[in-house]
């Protein structure tokens, strides 16, 4: 049997061979529980928002698969940005329970989904939760990138701060994502030299150096000039194509037809339908979600008298 790891030298006098050792696997990355694609990625039940006496998120129960693309429609106020960020706990659900491979977060996932419990102590929990926020990459309506620093360094920062990678790793992973969205030529420029348009690229290429298992969008073309969404778009589209899984707030309902596995129409705190774009779409069940689309889509189904 011939052994592949580090060997010593035949004879001190040999001289000294550098052998390499296989590459550590990043902690970070290899901590995370495996889920199969199609599997459920995140499961939410009961989901509970409140803020002081406003009840806007009133029993959320839905399943997201890995690779899926879940879109979420809806009138304003109807608590589509707080859905998302419960999701990756930038808010704390009142009550109610997500799972994120199997693991439960609002717990810090000590709770396993059989209902075990693994006694995580106070830190194990605070990272677990460190983990969950970066394995979920939020893209804003605004771009909310760090006006101060180049393209380059907004994209690879949070690699070098947060998981300990090099500088050198991180701005090559950082071009190869820019390659991706379109832009290597805009790596040394400043967020305020771009355009609406390449500002959104970059955020989506910012959020994907972490490496996340699911992308949240909340209305990320809405704050564009016209002339700047399709560019935005065809990056998530490509994303979509690469089996990415993301939950996407948008009014943009053509794109929802096209990529979206399964939309949720969220009024009220509730989902108050769910399906298939072709179903939500053409055929929708609920009177409310064909309301409206009649109000936002040319040619949608019409709203039922009452
Ligand atoms: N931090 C907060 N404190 C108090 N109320 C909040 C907070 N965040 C959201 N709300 C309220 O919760 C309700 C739902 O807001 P949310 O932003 O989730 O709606 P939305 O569906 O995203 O709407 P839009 O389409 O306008 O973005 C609104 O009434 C809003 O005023
Ligand atoms: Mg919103």
């Amino acid at each position: 049997m011939t052994r592949t790891t580090r060997k010593q030298p035949a004879s001190p006098a040999a001289p000294a061979v550098p052998v390499l050792d296989p590459p550590t696997p990043d902690p970070f990355l290899s901590d995370r529980p495996v889920v199969p694609p199609g599997k459920p990625l995140i499961e939410v039940e009961d989901l509970h928002k409140s803020f002081g006496g406003l009840h806007v998120l009133r029993g959320i129960t839905t399943t997201i698969k890995k690779g899926e693309v879940v879109v979420v429609i809806g009138p304003s106020g109807g608590g589509k940005s707080t859905f998302l960020r419960c999701l990756n706990l930038l808010e704390t659900p009142t009550s109610g329970r997500i799972w994120f491979g199997g693991e439960e977060i609002v717990s810090g996932g000590s709770l396993q989904r059989d209902g075990t419990d693994r006694r995580l102590s106070h830190r194990a929990r605070e990272r677990n939760l460190n983990r969950y926020r970066s394995d979920m990459g939020m893209v804003f309506q605004r771009f909310n990138l760090f006006p101060h620093m180049t393209v380059i360094d907004n994209i690879s920062m949070a690699p070098r701060m947060i998981r300990g990678v090099s500088r050198e790793a991180a701005e090559k992973k950082a071009m190869e994502l820019l390659e991706r969205v379109g832009l290597p030529d805009k790596a040394r420029a400043y967020p305020s030299q771009l355009s609406g348009g390449q500002m959104q690229r970059i955020a989506i290429a910012r959020a994907m150096a972490m490496e996340p298992r699911v992308l949240l969008f909340d209305e990320p073309t809405s704050a564009l000039d016209p002339e700047m969404v399709g560019e935005v778009l065809a990056v998530m589209q490509e994303l979509a194509a690469n089996h990415m899984t993301m939950v996407i707030v948008t009014h943009e309902m053509n794109f929802a037809r096209d990529v979206a596995d399964r939309v949720l129409f969220l009024e009220g705190g509730v989902i108050l339908e769910e399906g298939p774009p072709s179903v939500i779409f053409e055929n929708p069940s609920q009177p409310r979600t064909r309301d409206f689309l009649s109000k936002i889509i040319a040619g949608a189904p019409e709203a039922s008298a009452k």
